[in-house]
């Protein structure tokens, strides 16, 4: 049905995808005006003011930290502001399944709105009160919202989707996410909101998505794969026996009837972070800044520029290349690339052209990312489950998404700092074995039914001698409505 419904699927993609937006600009948005809040946390907390630089006061902190971002309970309370985003993130994408099959995935999503409204506000608002405790408080309920729909929205769209235009689609939900990291950036630059007067309403922006999602959601068709459950059954009993039906879903993934595709879904997830990607995205100022670059903020709206469009390429090809070419290319793509930009980085002080190197390898790296390894593990996971396991793999997915994330958020300076120009073999040698266990473990997804592609699955534990049935879509639905 929804296949002749062209025009309702292009809107339940697009008002599903507002989340995906809202997620990669609260990914992006800290970036540009780190220093301007610096200095609004610094006054707000009594160590820091104007006249900094200790020439003029007599205050002796401020002959200490001539930049309010030196001071350590600043830097204490902005790390927690970028790190507590990932935190709240860690902790609900856990609970996708859950809300998920609670009410359905449009109720879901519109249920979880209202932490998205509750962030944009409390950060937008923080003036009114302590900002850093506002800030610091909006993240983590931003975090949550998006923990929430990183798992919901692909779910969702993976289930609504025709198998032919699944992968396009599914690819989708990253388009957005580079779109807001994009936008983030252009609107944070100091001549338009990264400034003194604007950096509130930058930050309380991450909530505007929502509300047009909310108007939207009404009018989006609920999944068809869930309803058929919910036909299935009483609703009542349902509702009471939801929450221990995803318990009994997470424990029936990682039994081994479905080790293969859990494995499959979490490395996938695992050479998505691993790869180091964020290390670029968090912190390719500073990147820049070390390879020679005069402007490294324009530079970094470049990899954003270049980001978005090497998704929108990913969904042209997806859906002919498959996803199993798509990630193989991407990785082995970004191993050399890794090798590049550190022979760049090398080099440089003996070679001034080998500054360019380790330019254009950020970019390719970027590249590379997008057009497999970045979109792909997002609506994979979807694929590679029958109904009744899927949201609870999407949580777990979810889950390894968000913490190896975190992880590297906050262990690249460190690393760095190990490392010194050596910190991108680290990554060349993640990727190359990624590469690997991809060529030998992940089949190909694309233009097959679920049902088919849980047979795929069902062969080789067949091989493994396990006991049969409980394969195909049809019989895990069933299942699933029977228990
Ligand atoms: C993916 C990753 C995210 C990263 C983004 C970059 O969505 O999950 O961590 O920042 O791609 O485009």
């Amino acid at each position: 049905l929804l296949q002749q419904l062209t025009g309702t699927l292009a809107l339940a993609v697009f008002t599903a995808a507002l989340s995906s937006l809202q997620y990669g600009y609260s990914l992006g948005v800290i970036n540009a005006p780190q220093k301007v809040i610096e200095k609004h946390y610094g006054r707000s907390l009594g160590v820091w003011s104007e006249k900094a630089g200790g020439l003029s006061g007599n205050s002796t902190e401020e002959d200490m930290f001539p930049e309010a971002g030196q001071h350590p309970a600043v830097v204490m309370y902005w790390s927690l502001s970028v790190a507590i985003f990932s935190i709240g993130g860690m902790l609900s994408s856990f609970l996708v399944g859950f809300v998920g099959d609670l009410r359905g995935r449009i109720k879901g999503m519109l249920m979880v709105n209202i932490l998205a409204l509750a962030g944009g506000l409390l950060m937008g608002l923080c003036r009114m009160w302590k900002p850093h405790i506002m800030v610091i408080s909006g993240r983590a309920v931003m975090g949550l919202y998006c923990g929430l729909t990183s798992g919901l929205v692909p779910m969702y769209i993976g289930e609504i989707a025709p198998k032919a235009y699944r992968g396009a689609l599914g690819t989708l939900h990253q388009l957005a996410i580079v779109i807001g990291i994009l936008i983030s950036q252009v609107i944070g630059l100091d001549f338009v909101f990264g400034n003194d007067d604007h950096w509130p309403l930058l930050l309380g922006l991450s909530g505007a998505p929502a509300v047009l999602q909310t108007l939207l959601l009404p009018l989006c068709p609920e999944s068809p794969r869930y309803l058929y459950i919910i036909q299935g059954k009483e609703q009542e009993a349902r509702k009471s026996k939801s929450y221990t039906q995803f318990k009994k879903n997470i424990k029936r993934i990682r039994s081994s009837v479905y080790r293969q595709q859990l494995s499959v879904a979490l490395m996938m997830h695992l050479s998505q972070q691993l790869s180091g990607i964020n290390a670029i995205f968090y912190y390719s100022t500073a990147i820049f800044a070390r390879a020679g670059v005069a402007q490294p903020v324009f530079a970094t709206i470049g990899v954003g520029v270049i980001n978005t469009l090497f998704t929108l390429l990913s969904v042209a090809l997806v859906d002919r290349a498959g996803r199993r070419t798509l990630t193989l290319v991407g990785l082995g793509g970004m191993c050399c690339c890794a090798v590049a930009m550190t022979v760049g980085l090398k080099l440089q002080n003996e070679y001034a052209w080998m500054s360019y190197v380790s330019m254009s390898a950020v970019f390719l790296f970027v590249s590379f990312f997008e057009i497999g390894p970045g979109p792909i593990p997002w609506f994979i996971v979807a694929e590679l489950f029958s109904q009744g396991p899927r949201p609870a793999a999407i949580a777990l997915a979810g889950c390894c998404n968000w913490s190896s994330n975190f992880l590297i958020a906050m262990t690249f300076p460190y690393i760095q700092t190990l490392l010194d120009s050596y910190v991108f073999i680290l990554f060349a040698v993640l990727l190359l074995g990624f590469t690997v266990y991809i060529y030998f473990r992940v089949p190909e997804t694309k233009g097959k039914s679920f049902e088919e592609i849980a047979r795929v699955f069902n062969k080789d534990r067949k091989k493994s001698s396990h006991p049969p049935g409980d394969g195909t879509e049809l019989q895990q639905l069933k299942t699933s409505t029977d228990a």
